[in-house]
């Protein structure tokens, strides 16, 4: 696959707000023991009433701007990834123009729900390759706060919010994506959706509370067969086996989704990262954040080999490979 985009930074920021396991416990009928065993969450990070996810983009952003000592003035293109908008328009993205005051670029925000942020690299890259920018700020970002129904005790324990961005950049070589594939079954997106959106699309009746609505189980099922069977296509698609990848980073939706994940498709558990212990399901933020912790922990370097996927809403899939050159900071 062509590619001349390369990754030159990335930031991240989660609010300061931490809703624990046992803060649960008070809201409905559950209990640490039973989360953490389903899910392998213990807390997740949620926004107050006056942060939305345009301030969460911004932060991380801001975090990016500060390590890496980049100008973002002449960003050409921004693409936020995110199910959960301050506003349908503007854009998110056309916040993040105003807030950093870049004088000339396009923008647009995308919903691919979890896959969000794989796809919004994938576009990124092709845009690249296009000619038609040259820098590209990608954010991957969510309030899922705002829209978790805290009386229902299978969702609620799930999400949580947070923002993580890449500055994506045109390269005189070689790019950093090696690798893309993405998936759709439209057929079953009645399976996990936000409510407000249901009407037509799923035949069911129409909600207006806008709140994650999902079946567990059989989003389960799902993201065990059929994601397994989108990250081995990805693989067969780069020619590459899973132990020639550095690190496995799947959408931190649930441990043991990602434990069934690995066993399907070879990984050891050892070569992946998630977020979903400490920070929940972020969504499309929760790529980025793994990845983040990891950098800065010091144990994904440059040269290693990333495979990145994506799934959930939709329901979506989209995965990317891409090979890492980036040090923790550049400070
Ligand atoms: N605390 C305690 N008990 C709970 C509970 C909670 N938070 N949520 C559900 N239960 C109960 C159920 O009521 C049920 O009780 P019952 O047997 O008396 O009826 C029992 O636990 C088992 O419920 P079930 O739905 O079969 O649990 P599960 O093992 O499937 O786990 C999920 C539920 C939501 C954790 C699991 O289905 C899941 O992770 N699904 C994928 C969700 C996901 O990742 N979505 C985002 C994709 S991007």
């Amino acid at each position: 696959m062509q590619s001349n985009a390369v990754i030159t930074a990335i930031g991240t920021y989660v609010p300061e707000r931490i809703l624990t396991n046992s803060d649960l416990e008070k809201l409905v009928d559950t209990n640490d023991e039973w989360i953490v065993q389903r899910t392998g969450i213990k807390e997740r990070h949620i926004a107050s009433d006056e942060q939305f996810t345009s301030d969460l983009c911004f932060a991380a952003v801001q975090n990016m701007i500060d390590r890496y000592e980049v100008s973002v003035a002449d960003v050409d293109y921004i693409i936020v990834a995110t199910s959960t908008p301050d506003s349908v328009f503007p854009s998110v993205a056309s916040q993040v123009q105003a807030h950093f005051g870049i004088p000339s670029t396009g923008s647009t925000d995308i919903q691919a729900a979890c896959a969000g942020f794989a796809a919004a690299i994938q576009l990124a890259n092709g845009l690249l390759l296009s000619g038609v920018h040259r820098k590209i700020l990608v954010i991957g970002a969510e309030t899922l706060s705002k829209i978790t129904d805290y009386t229902d005790r299978t969702t609620c324990i799930l999400f949580g919010d947070g923002a993580g961005a890449f500055l994506m950049e045109t390269s005189e070589g070689i790019g950093d994506i090696t690798a893309a594939y993405s998936k759709t079954d439209g057929t079953r997106g009645h399976l996990l959706y936000r409510s407000s959106l249901a009407s037509a699309i799923s035949g069911h009746p129409i909600q207006t509370n806008g709140l994650i609505v999902q079946n567990g189980r059989e989003v389960y099922r799902w993201a065990v067969s059929h994601v397994a069977e989108g990250v081995q296509q990805l693989l067969e698609n780069s020619g590459l086996l899973p132990e020639q990848i550095d690190w496995f980073i799947p959408h931190s939706a649930n441990m043991r989704i990602i434990e069934s994940l690995c066993e399907r498709t070879g990984f050891a558990m050892e070569q992946t990262l998630s977020s979903i212990q400490l920070y929940g399901n972020t969504s499309a933020a929760s790529i980025p954040l793994a990845i983040d912790e990891a950098v800065r922990a010091g144990r994904v370097s440059p040269g290693q080999l990333l495979l990145l996927y994506g799934f959930g809403g939709g329901l979506t899939q989209a995965g990317v490979i891409l090979r890492w050159s980036l040090p923790a900071n550049r400070q």
